[in-house]
């Protein structure tokens, strides 16, 4: 019933923008890429700044900027062929600059997630970061990896490197970190990043992708009709503030119950005080399965109006799911779409939240001479009903 779709299309079936604002990427024609692109130019701190496009031979485009590594678009054909926008973003540069905690497409580091009370301890050393998440430290702080200009290589038409080093103190976090990530799009669809690092001293590094997807395509109202399953059998149940509150609880007979697909909006009204603590969920779920040198698959999701499906496969032991609880239709993105309230969903795959003060977890440290190593694939395809 699957199937992958292997419709090529145009690059000049790409719709035009038709607003006074720079065309957003991944609407317009392969052809104006360089007016597209021109809306990121721009020098940060005397780096550079651009937007790189990502093709492939089966049409689809990913269009990153080397300003937090972020996806800014990302089409692939719906069931009839049409290209499709499924990441929110913005139109130019100075609208990530403007609103920068959106986290829209971002890479995330040095920790992905939070850190409870914005501190944790290393070899009998405590580590204070920036609260910027009530007391919490969300996402590596606000200059985390996501707000930084990463050196880039396009080494093909495929294939975009980036490298970003952070420095030892850097958002309170001890060693020099060096951080590669790579992004390559497949020919079979397939969006896959892969991270690498190593410091010069010990620290602690839970690396991720911040993309919002909407498989209906972006700027549509809702994501709630989607179907989604998610392979793990245990989540981390959280305090009001999002940090885990222990071991990892059963999913069974719970809204968190994603092992046969459902539809977004089916339990998340339902009355849970977890549900309640996440407004909606925003919850890591741990995969029943792991190998962390070939990925597995860790969720299947799927639009019933366009047919687009996303799979997600990684290395990683967990995914946070947030179902886009905080977009209120105050952010305004690429062709002036209102990001409403769960228009949006991230699957972002991880190491616990608050692992550096969590024993238990699985550790997020890593050691000088040692490398940090992780991929994740997100791979789409089409599901003709
Ligand atoms: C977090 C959410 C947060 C969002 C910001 C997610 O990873 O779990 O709580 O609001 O990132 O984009």
């Amino acid at each position: 019933m699957k199937k992958f779709f292997a419709i090529p299309f145009a690059a000049g079936a790409f719709l035009l923008s038709n607003c006074s604002n720079p065309p957003a990427a991944g609407t317009t024609p392969a052809a104006d890429t360089a007016s597209v692109k021109k809306a990121y130019q721009q020098t940060i701190g005397g780096k550079p700044v651009s937007l790189y496009f990502l093709t492939n031979a089966s049409g689809a485009q990913v269009a990153i900027t080397n300003y937090g590594g972020r996806v800014v678009s990302l089409v692939v054909p719906d069931k009839n062929g049409k290209p499709t926008d499924v990441v929110l973003g913005y139109d130019s540069l100075s609208h990530y600059l403007s609103k920068p905690e959106a986290y829209f497409g971002a890479l995330i580091g040095r920790y992905g997630n939070r850190i409870a009370d914005a501190r944790f301890a290393l070899d009998g050393t405590t580590y204070r970061l920036a609260a910027n998440n009530g007391k919490n430290s969300l996402h590596g702080g606000p200059k985390g990896f996501h707000n930084q200009v990463w050196e880039a290589v396009q080494a093909g038409p495929g294939t975009l490197s980036l490298q970003y080093v952070s420095k030892d103190g850097e958002e309170g976090y001890p060693g020099t970190l060096t951080v590669k990530v790579s992004y390559t799009l497949t020919d079979n669809n397939e969006l896959k990043i892969d991270y690498q690092a190593e410091t010069d001293k010990k620290t602690v590094v839970n690396l991720t992708n911040h993309a919002y997807f909407n498989l209906n395509g972006q700027g549509d109202s809702t994501i709630t009709d989607h179907l989604l399953n998610i392979m793990a059998s245990k989540y981390s149940a959280v305090d009001s503030t999002l940090i885990p509150t222990g071991a990892p609880v059963d999913v069974a007979a719970t809204p968190f119950d994603f092992r046969k697909a459902k539809p977004i909006g089916q339990d998340i009204g339902a009355d849970n005080v977890q549900i309640k603590n996440g407004l909606g969920y925003d919850h890591n779920f741990v995969l029943d399965r792991v190998d962390a040198v070939s990925s597995v698959q860790a969720a299947h999701v799927q639009s019933v109006k366009t047919g687009i499906s996303m799979e997600v496969f990684t290395t990683e032991p967990a995914i946070q799911f947030y179902s886009g609880n905080f977009l209120d239709g105050t952010l305004v993105g690429k062709q002036q779409k209102k990001y409403g309230h769960r228009s949006a969903f991230c699957l972002e795959t991880q190491h616990f939240p608050d692992s550096p003060n969590q024993p238990a977890f699985p550790s997020t440290v890593l050691e000088p001479g040692k490398q940090y190593r992780s991929t994740t694939t997100y791979r789409f395809g089409v599901v003709k009903s």
